[in-house]
């Protein structure tokens, strides 16, 4: 399967010979893909359909925002549910023969064991727990350590809300935000993505004066993918910290956290990780970092990193001693607070262990060719549905280099088009996602995607984007209407 094989060949054909020849196609019958009739249904039981279309799966294109759920995870939770109900307090510390979760208390251990090899990380440098934006505080009460001399923050211009995050966090220090927060622009105003050249000019030019550098993998509005090894090696080199938020890049692409040498990264499980809304997030902190010895203590050192810390992060041999002298797990464990919900960490398992399935390699090499067929038929596919190639009413922001870029493609869209191609979009069943006041993103999911998909996506979205554009120089009114298909299966227009 290589990127550009679509590029000859833009029939429906071609795209299930892709669908046969995808050795990952088994994994789709792990989640559950709600039907155009669930998605419109009012009700949440007994979606009534009134057409045959509408009893067929959705074209789900938003793992970038709220992954499917797989099968497994109503399963597992019920299992956990029974343990509660008969074990009560001694489900902390029984086993049982008949389920695949440890005692309450280590279910957090399994659950980063299977995390890590997704990051690239050992065991011990990954815990879940909180969410991605308090993993984020926690992580700079740490690493954000600014003094007289060095105490700004190097992020992205267009970083998602997480600049709040850094911006309480400068105030919190008695810093003034207007001087302690560079914010990096794209160079190039006609375009939203940044260069790593550019990337590394902004932290060379403020290195002197810098405490932290916060930046994001996978970028949520672009979809572009940062050098990561590259921008935290040059950063080190400097003498500078610098961590990751991850959110758009877990379960997306791979990575190599520990092997990049990262110092910290923080994520949420929704996405990619397909956990569930809102579920228990994680964080990396390189094996490094995490280290605990006691025998510094004598030099009037704390013998671990500084942190905010709270009990559950204390040793597992002194946690229920109840004394008042804290001494951390080594490692990632050593920054968690409370006792996790082992609600959110069950649903996080059954993910993994869909993961687990296969490996993040498979999953990336998956991901680059259906992202990849999805940008040729976008920007080749014939014109059959009446849309002059060189007119094309949107263009890719996202970068067109597949290692730049993960699963995501933003297509920014003319200006007034938004509104009548999501709503064209909605009414045929195909779930993405907008970015006001021009942006739609679409993130076809390696793990549950077809290729067939893609195609039906694209057929659908040339048609929506006819529809808005007739319909917008018609005052609002509908004028298209398709007369039939071409030989590839392609809609034509009367
Ligand atoms: C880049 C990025 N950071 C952070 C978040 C949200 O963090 P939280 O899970 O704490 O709400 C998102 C959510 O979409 C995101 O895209």
């Amino acid at each position: 399967m290589s990127a550009s094989q679509g590029l000859n060949d833009c029939s429906r054909g071609y795209a299930t010979q892709l669908d046969d020849q995808d050795r990952l196609r088994h994994l789709r019958k792990e989640f559950i893909v709600p039907t155009k009739a669930d998605l419109k249904s009012k009700t949440l039981v007994n979606s009534a359909s009134n057409s045959e279309n509408d009893d067929q799966p959705c074209i789900y294109f938003c793992g970038n925002s709220l992954g499917l759920q797989p099968r497994r995870t109503s399963e597992r939770i019920i299992s956990h549910l029974t343990s509660w109900a008969k074990k009560g307090v001694y489900g902390h510390f029984t086993p049982h023969e008949d389920s695949n979760l440890p005692p309450y208390l280590h279910v957090d251990d399994i659950a980063a064991k299977l995390m890590a090899p997704l990051v690239g990380a050992l065991p011990e440098e990954v815990a879940l727990m909180q969410t991605l934006t308090a993993n984020l505080h926690l992580m700079m009460a740490s690493f954000y350590r600014p003094t007289e001399d060095k105490y700004k923050i190097i992020l992205e211009g267009k970083a998602f809300p997480s600049d709040h995050v850094v911006e309480s966090q400068i105030r919190h220090h008695g810093f003034d935000p207007k001087e302690a927060m560079v914010l990096i622009e794209p160079e190039n105003s006609g375009s939203p993505t940044i260069s790593t050249s550019h990337i590394l000019s902004i932290i060379e030019k403020h290195a002197s004066s810098t405490a932290l550098i916060l930046l994001p993998g996978v970028q949520y509005y672009t979809g572009q993918y940062l050098d990561i090894e590259r921008i935290t090696s040059y950063a080190h080199n400097l003498g500078l910290t610098i961590g990751w938020d991850l959110a758009h890049a877990v379960g997306n692409v791979s990575l190599q956290l520990h092997g990049w040498n990262v110092d910290f990264a923080v994520w949420c499980n929704y996405k990619y990780i397909d956990s569930g809304p809102g579920v228990i997030g994680g964080l990396f902190v390189h094996s490094r970092h995490g280290e605990v010895d006691l025998s510094t203590r004598q030099d009037g050192g704390a013998g671990f990193r500084p942190r905010l810390s709270g009990w559950w992060g204390g040793d597992k041999a002194t946690r229920f001693g109840m004394g008042s002298d804290f001494v951390p797990i080594p490692g990632a464990p050593g920054f968690q607070l409370s006792n996790p919900s082992v609600l959110d960490l069950t649903a996080v398992i059954a993910s993994l262990e869909v993961f687990a399935l296969t490996s993040m390699a498979a999953i990336r090499e998956k991901s680059i060719a259906l992202t990849s067929y999805l940008e040729d038929l976008l920007l080749h596919a014939p014109a059959a549905v009446g849309l002059d190639e060189k007119g094309l009413p949107y263009q890719i922001i996202t970068p067109s280099n597949t290692a730049e870029r993960g699963a995501q493609l933003s297509l920014l869209l003319k200006p007034g088009l938004l509104e009548g191609v999501m709503k064209a979009l909605e009414d045929a069943g195909v779930v993405v996602d907008e970015r006001r006041p021009n942006v739609i993103r679409v993130a076809p999911a390696p793990l549950y995607n077809t290729f067939t998909e893609v195609w039906e996506f694209v057929h659908i979205f040339k048609v929506a984007c006819l529809k808005a554009q007739n319909g917008r120089a018609n005052g609002g009114q509908e004028v298209i209407a398709l007369k039939g298909q071409d030989e590839k299966g392609w809609a034509q227009i009367k």
